[in-house]
């Protein structure tokens, strides 16, 4: 079985951190979603994986390489243009050949837990398999409706009305028959081959495509707050401990990473939380759902659920920063120079919240 992993789109929504990541590389918990998702296929038994890259090609292979890192074989698909998942199928034809595959949403974070789905698939006479979630509005996403017995009875993208509250998780399970459906589907209204359309057409043609309805949490990381959200969820799930420094004065919580080469000094961390290698918090509060990243200073300042990504530093902020997604090499300061004033550098989109 090989994995496939879907790594382009522009993050349009996720701008200005999407100017210099691309998505699927903003770390979340400190570790980069794509990062997770090779990690979750690996723990599957798969060591042949491709990824499908787009407009951020580059940045991709740079961060992951050629999967030595995990102990898989990663192959680039190069997709010219975002035109829908069912097209990184098609692109993807000649890496998959007719082996059984996962394919994974690069942006999607998914409770742990899913690697023994992937492996049963492996062994089974099932042609897809699908990931199905209870969700109270799914309406931005592919909804399937089952019928008493069971099974797909109709699956439809986006839908105005849907006819059930399962939504489709951006993880599928699939056999070679998939490239027929890929090349007998025709692109849907936004202009973009649906893999929604492709597994109906399995459906409708009386191939076996299994639903399994998750029960954990699922995020599709495509906007500011689910990232805020994953990183909440993911951060309940990691490994805690005290790797750094942590001082006499300072009081750090049972629920805490403080990773390597990290000081805290004369602070307080409360958990779930993680501090990343050779960062410095200094006479300062770090509160629950926060990620400092590594190399990260913070200093007489206050800050809790938000994520803090490499190499910035906070200082001297009177005000507890909160709620707040803050990229890297980015510098938050008071500035002593007259006149009094905030004085201020965003890129574009930037999103500044003032009291
Ligand atoms: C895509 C799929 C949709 C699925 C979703 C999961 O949506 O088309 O069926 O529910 O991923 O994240 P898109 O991200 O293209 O809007």
């Amino acid at each position: 079985m090989k994995g496939l992993i879907l790594s382009g789109g522009t993050g349009s929504r996720l701008r200005p951190l999407t100017y210099s990541n691309a998505k699927q590389l903003i770390p979340v918990a400190n570790k980069p979603i794509l990062f997770r998702v090779i990690e979750s296929i690996r723990d599957a038994g798969i060591r042949e994986i491709g990824i499908v890259v787009g407009s951020t090609a580059n940045q991709i292979r740079e961060a992951v390489g050629r999967g030595g890192r995990w102990g898989v074989s990663v192959t680039y698909i190069q997709q010219d243009a975002p035109l829908g998942l069912a097209h990184a199928v098609k692109v993807s034809r000649d890496f998959l050949g007719d082996d059984r595959f996962v394919m994974f949403l690069g942006d999607n974070v998914i409770e742990g837990g899913i690697s023994p789905l992937i492996a049963q698939f492996a062994d089974s006479e099932w042609n897809s398999q699908i990931v199905l979630t209870r969700i109270p509005d799914p309406r931005q996403y592919g909804v399937a409706e089952l019928g008493e017995d069971g099974r797909i009875v109709n699956l439809v993208e986006k839908p105005q009305n849907p006819p059930s509250d399962l939504a489709l998780v951006g993880v599928y399970m699939f056999d070679a028959n998939i490239f027929k459906a890929v090349n007998a589907i025709k692109p849907s209204w936004r202009g973009e081959l649906e893999i929604t359309d492709a597994i109906q057409w399995l459906v409708r043609n009386n191939y076996h495509v299994h639903p399994y309805v998750h029960r954990g949490w699922w995020i599709d990381t495509g906007k500011r707050e689910d990232m805020l959200e994953a990183n909440d969820l993911v951060l309940e799930e990691i490994k805690y401990g005290i790797e750094g420094y942590v001082d006499r004065e300072s009081q750090v919580g049972r629920r805490v990473m403080v990773e390597r080469g990290a000081e805290i000094i004369n602070s307080v961390v409360r958990g779930p939380a993680i501090i990343g290698e050779n960062a410095r918090i200094v006479n300062s509060y770090i509160g629950p759902f926060t990620s400092i990243g590594n190399h990260v200073t913070v200093e007489n300042s206050e800050i809790e659920h938000s994520m803090v990504l490499g190499n910035s530093e906070i200082r001297d902020i009177g005000t507890r920063i909160q709620d707040s997604l803050i990229g890297s090499h980015v510098v938050i300061s008071r500035s002593p120079i007259k006149p009094k004033a905030l004085k201020l550098s965003l890129a574009d989109y930037s999103q500044v919240g003032i009291l």
